[in-house]
């Protein structure tokens, strides 16, 4: 997407061929810095620490680790280390698992010589088929922001509450859940974005309103606790979140309080979309409060806030009592009773298991 009218992608091959671009998205909205990833060590580190994030660039960025790794060692125990090193960075979102299986798949029957060049391939086509799909479900999402913009008075814009960041910064271009979002406003539709700010982390107020503000979407950021009140005042039109995992049967994990979005949205019907492309969708577990694993993360994550300073500097303050205990769950999951429609590559489909079966045949038939 745009960067102040610059194309940009949240991870790139550089130009030696071999080694990866990504926005180090630690140092985001304050300072836009890359940094180059050279080693299966770099891509781990770059996923457990969060210079990148979001499902789908998790899983392209692991792509890139197998990629890494080979070219240091292309043997069959080498290529096991890595995917094993890789799987451990981060518990949520299922991409990551996707990813490595693509990789094994392509690279596993290969004579040892062509493993690099092989690897290198299919990351890059993952990279490209998540900005297909995530092209694919902005067409899709497109309908239902333009059939509220029809019920609107000219000039009122269409208001759309998501959280965390499901945009162009947690996949490698476009997003999901801003998919339809920057459709609806690079075709003249008046659309406004409430943007939670995500505690702990801020993905919301730093990345969602980082990235909307430089492709120039309108958009308010909103403390976590305000939503419900928005939408009890008609405030909101539609909720569109992304997803770090989907089950068979259609139940939703996402960032930490979208379950609480989803209660406010029935409560004030007001429509609860997801967006998701379809590596996000585990179809091996039907039940999502039960057998999707919810990344516990550092106390310091609750315990501080990090930003910039009057003068300029980064400073990190603490806001919790000395001594007081913190807990720190990444993830909740949204009961699939709860979500109007998912909205994938091939349309916007129920939140259910038969309809996803229906939709990706091909990928519920191989996990039974
Ligand atoms: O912990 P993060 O930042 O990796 O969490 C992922 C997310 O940003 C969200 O949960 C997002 O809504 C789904 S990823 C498209």
């Amino acid at each position: 997407m745009k960067v102040d009218g610059k194309s940009m992608r949240s991870i790139w091959l550089e130009p030696d061929g071999w080694s990866v671009g990504i926005i180090d998205q630690t140092a985001l909205p304050h300072r836009l810095t890359t940094a180059r990833l050279i080693n299966l060590e770099d891509a781990a580190h770059a996923i457990s620490a969060m210079l990148v994030r979001g499902a789908p660039l998790i899983g392209a960025t692991a792509a890139y680790g197998v990629c890494l790794a080979l070219r240091a060692d292309a043997s069959d125990e080498a290529l096991d280390r890595a995917c094993a090193a890789l799987l451990a960075t981060r518990p949520t979102a299922i991409n990551l698992k996707w990813a490595l299986n693509e990789m094994v798949a392509v690279v596993r029957n290969r004579a040892r010589g062509e493993r690099v060049a092989v690897a290198y391939r299919r990351a890059a086509e993952i990279c490209e088929q998540d900005i297909a799909i995530n092209t694919a479900i902005g067409q899709n999402g497109l309908p239902l922001i333009e059939a509220v913009a029809r019920r609107k008075q000219p000039g009122q814009p269409v208001n759309v509450l998501t959280h965390c960041n499901a945009g162009w910064l947690a996949a490698v271009d476009v997003g999901t859940a801003t998919a339809p979002i920057y459709l609806a406003h690079d075709k003249g539709i008046a659309i406004h974005i409430f943007a939670d700010e995500t505690r702990p982390r801020n993905q919301g107020a730093s990345l969602t309103a980082w990235e909307l503000g430089r492709h120039g979407v309108a958009h308010t950021v909103i403390a976590d606790n305000t939503g419900g009140h928005l939408m009890q005042h008609g405030l909101v039109d539609l909720v569109i979140v992304g997803t770090d995992r989907v089950t068979a049967a259609g139940d939703v994990c996402n960032k930490i309080g979208t379950y609480l979005k989803a209660l406010a949205a029935r409560d004030n019907n007001v429509p609860f979309y997801v967006a998701l492309p379809s590596p996000t969708i585990d179809f091996s577990i039907s039940d999502g409060l039960a057998e999707i694993p919810i990344e516990q993360r550092g106390a310091d994550e609750v315990a501080t806030m990090t930003g910039r300073t009057p003068q300029g500097g980064i400073a990190t303050v603490r806001i919790v009592p000395d001594g007081s205990p913190v807990a720190n769950y990444g993830f909740d999951v949204t009961p699939a009773r709860l979500v109007t429609g998912l909205i994938t590559e091939r349309g916007v489909i129920a939140a259910s298991r038969s309809a996803l079966a229906r939709a990706f045949p091909e990928r519920a038939g191989a996990a039974e």
